[in-house]
């Protein structure tokens, strides 16, 4: 088991280059396997959920290697239409699979999904969607069979517009007969770079980034390359840290367009934001302020994968701060360890009440999901004395080499092994 140690109280200062984006190049991996050839992924970024992934495809017969920063997938000779219970619940993610594996197959046996413990997260509207689309699904011991020959197009309109439905729906799409519509569709930018990869193969996706998606159904898609967009949840947490810490930070390879909701909240709180282009840059004035209400909703309004970060940089504001989660019920995990650092934090369902402290200091903490493990290393951060932080298999997740990123920029991090 590894920990992380934080000692607390240096400026995170420096330049950093911000990974691939693990929502994004998940799903794209899945898509992978219906090009019946070779794909390159660039900008792949190296963490615990793409591992998974790969051994995911492994299994169902693809050949990987790895580069520096992409990965090879030869899906040429799939011979499997089944993953196991045990793979599907190490993420969450595994459920994108059955979309493209009925599209390969034209049937799927996949275990339930598993993912981080932020609360139920039903598959309901993935499973609604497919039979629309004529998959009969059964659900047996903690598996869903399902049988549907070729695809058949549908209208399919989401009661919710949730992420991973809006993807199993696209994939399960592209080869199918006819045409597809997507109606109250998720509109985040993994959804567009999920588009432009599946177009990139051959696929005919319109509208993504928009409330309607309109797939036309093609016979055959073939072999391509691709440079997964940025990570916008990791770019926004080393922002975070800078203000946090009195910095000044420089990112490269970032999406400014992805960020608004976060970059209005960071300058809000007080942070000089520069953003262009694939650069933005943050320094910090020497006051934090609190932040009037965030709420976190689907994109473009604010995702719920920043609220953690944004509560340890509320905790020592000046002021007091109102958050309301309500995307996931229940991800307030983080709160408990953040009191334990010296926050003052009230939970009340779905709301937090966020009173600003004037220091946080360093204790034995646990990260219980991978957006509140980031949010213990900023605490961590800007607190006095050293943290330990476990539990950090969550945090490697979604961030490759966090500590490598913020040791270069003079925050006193290491891993350990205990
Ligand atoms: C994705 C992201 C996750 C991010 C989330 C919100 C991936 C791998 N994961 O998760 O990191 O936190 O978007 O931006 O990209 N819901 C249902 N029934 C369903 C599906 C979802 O009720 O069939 C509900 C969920 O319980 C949740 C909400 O819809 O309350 C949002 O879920 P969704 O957008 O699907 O998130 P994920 O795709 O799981």
């Amino acid at each position: 088991m590894n920990k992380l140690v934080v000692e607390g109280g240096v400026p995170l200062s420096g330049e950093i280059t911000v990974q691939g984006a693990k929502n994004a190049v998940l799903p794209i991996l899945a898509a992978s396997i219906m090009s019946g050839e070779s794909c390159v992924i660039h900008n792949c970024p190296w963490l615990r959920d793409v591992e998974k992934t790969g051994i995911i495809l492994e299994r169902l017969g693809c050949n990987l290697k790895r580069g520096t920063g992409e990965i090879y997938v030869d899906a040429s000779d799939i011979n499997k239409c089944r993953i196991d219970e045990r793979l599907m619940r190490e993420m969450r993610s595994s459920i994108i699979f059955l979309g493209a594996i009925l599209s390969v197959c034209g049937r799927a046996e996949v275990g339930l999904p598993g993912g981080c413990p932020i609360g139920l997260r039903p598959v309901d509207l993935h499973l609604k969607a497919l039979r629309q689309m004529g998959v009969l699904i059964e659900e047996q011991h903690g598996y869903l069979r399902c049988e549907c020959g070729r695809l058949k197009g549908a209208n399919i309109h989401l009661d919710f517009p949730s992420v991973g439905a809006t993807e199993n729906v696209m994939l399960a799409a592209v080869k199918a007969e006819g045409t597809t519509i997507i109606t109250n569709a998720a509109r985040e930018p993994e959804i567009t770079d999920l588009a432009r990869f599946l177009n990139k193969m051959g696929a005919k996706v319109n509208g993504a980034g928009s409330s309607m998606i309109v797939i036309d159904g093609v016979e055959k898609l073939h072999g391509t390359e691709y440079s997964v967009m940025p990570d916008r949840i990791v770019a926004q947490t080393y922002m975070i840290g800078a203000l946090m810490t009195g910095g000044e930070l420089l990112l490269n390879g970032v999406e400014c367009a992805h960020m608004q909701a976060g970059l209005s909240a960071l300058t809000e709180m007080g942070g000089r934001i520069k953003c262009e282009k694939n650069k933005a840059y943050i320094k910090s004035t020497g006051h934090i302020n609190s932040v009037h209400i965030i709420k976190t909703m689907p994109y473009p309004g604010f995702p719920t994968d920043a609220q953690s970060p944004f509560m340890a940089l509320a905790a020592i504001a000046d002021g007091t701060s109102v958050f309301v989660e309500n995307i996931f019920e229940n991800r307030f995990r983080h709160v408990d360890e953040l009191v334990r650092m010296g926050a003052d934090i009230k939970v009340e369902g779905r709301s937090a009440v966020v009173r600003g402290v004037k220091k946080l200091y360093g204790a034995n903490v646990e990260a219980y999901e991978l957006r509140g493990g980031a949010a213990l290393i900023l605490a961590a951060m800007a607190a006095d004395g050293r943290t330990e932080i476990s539990g950090i298999e969550f945090i490697d997740r979604g961030y490759e080499n966090i500590e490598g990123n913020l040791s270069r920029c003079g925050v006193r991090i290491r891993r350990i092994r205990v």
